[in-house]
This record gives C-alpha cells, sequence and structure tokens, in this order.
C-alpha cells in the first residue's frame, strides 16, 4: 500500500496525534505521518513527534507571512494530505485552494451543534441529551465542510466539562482513525 504523506496540526496535549501515529504505523493504514506542525512552542504534543522521529516545526502565527512558512513545509515534506488534530488557529482560503478535500478537522461536538470554542460549558449549559465528536472535511467557513465520521453517547445528569471532554476524546481515538480509513477506501 502507498501511504498518503501526512502533516498534522497541532496546538496542545496532542493525544490525538499519539493515536494517529500508532494507528499509521500499521501496514495496512492509508497514510505515513511525515511532518507535525504546531502553532505552540509549548504543546506537550510535540513529544510524540520526537518520540517517533517525524519531523516537526513551530510556526509563529503572529508573523504575517507564517502562510507561507507552512506551505514551503508541505511542499518539501511533499505532504499530501492533512489532519487537524486540535490545532486552535483558522486555516486561511490559500492553504484550503492548495489542498482542496484533503484537509480534515476533528471537533468536540455533533457538528453542526456547537461550532467553535468552549464547546462542553455550552453543551451542559442548553441541556443536549447526548453529545460526541465530529471529522470533517475543512472548508473556509468554521466547522462547517462535510462529515466524514461521527460518534455520540448519552449525557448522564453527574456529567461535567471534564468527564464529558473524557467521553468525547475516547470517542475521537475511534473517530478519527475510521475518518482516515473511509476517506482513503473510497478514493
Ligand atoms: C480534541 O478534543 C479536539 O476535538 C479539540 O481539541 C482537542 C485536542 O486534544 N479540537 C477543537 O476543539 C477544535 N475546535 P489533543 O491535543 O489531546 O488531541
Amino acid at each position: 500500500m502507498v501511504k498518503r504523506r501526512t502533516c498534522v496540526f497541532i496546538s496542545g496535549k496532542g493525544s490525538n496525534l499519539n493515536n494517529l501515529i500508532s494507528h499509521s504505523r500499521k501496514s495496512n493504514f492509508p497514510i505515513k505521518i511525515c511532518l507535525v506542525i504546531s502553532d505552540n512552542k509549548k504543546a506537550k504534543g510535540i513529544i510524540y513527534a520526537k518520540k517517533y522521529k517525524i519531523p516537526y516545526i513551530f510556526i509563529n502565527t503572529n508573523l504575517t507571512n507564517y502562510e507561507n512558512k507552512i506551505i514551503l513545509n508541505l511542499k518539501k515534506y511533499k505532504i499530501s494530505f492533512i489532519c487537524l488534530a486540535g490545532y486552535m488557529k483558522i486555516i486561511s482560503g490559500k492553504l484550503i485552494n492548495i489542498y482542496k478535500k484533503k484537509i480534515i478537522n476533528i471537533h468536540p461536538s455533533l457538528l453542526p451543534k456547537f461550532k467553535g470554542l468552549n464547546t462542553f460549558s455550552r453543551i451542559l449549559k442548553n441541556k443536549e441529551v447526548k453529545t460526541g465528536c465530529t471529522v470533517h472535511y475543512v472548508n473556509e467557513k468554521l466547522d462547517s465542510g462535510n462529515i466524514i465520521t461521527q460518534k455520540f453517547f448519552y449525557i448522564k445528569s453527574g456529567n461535567n466539562e471534564q468527564t464529558l471532554k473524557e467521553n468525547t476524546q475516547k470517542l475521537e481515538y475511534k473517530a478519527f482513525p475510521e475518518a482516515v480509513i473511509k476517506i482513503f477506501r473510497y478514493n
């Protein structure tokens, strides 16, 4: 199997990155993670890039030309697919145009509900019966591209933001690799 050369973008803990790396080490998983990009020098997730000897770079998104630096590095590492795994910056139209239908994101809600930030507090406040996660294609509108996979669970009365997050992340570790397999099975 020819694996797609993939870049994972992160901003924080990187548990989804770690999970994707584990899956990508299996011979029949369709992607190989060849680059990790973080917009945050302190992102804990960088330890996984180091552990598995995957090249990684930091991007200072305060600089005006940071998009060009991203694009140059994606070219340098011959990246053909991008996973946003807890990357908390908006991707520009320029990058989306170059990687049309080749960028996917994981979001901790059942989209189209609860786009954007602070999802768990809003879910609780809204007294939702169920919640979960969504893997979707990235387009120019926030958390709005076509949905690839969703997984859900029922909210219990004792749930708080922390337990919702934990339950959601357990589902994310199934949903993200499943979405990747689904995409390349149909290509
Ligand atoms: C994940 O739960 C992901 O759904 C969320 O950030 C977390 C990153 O965790 N993404 C967003 O909220 C994007 N709007 P991780 O760094 O441990 O993978």
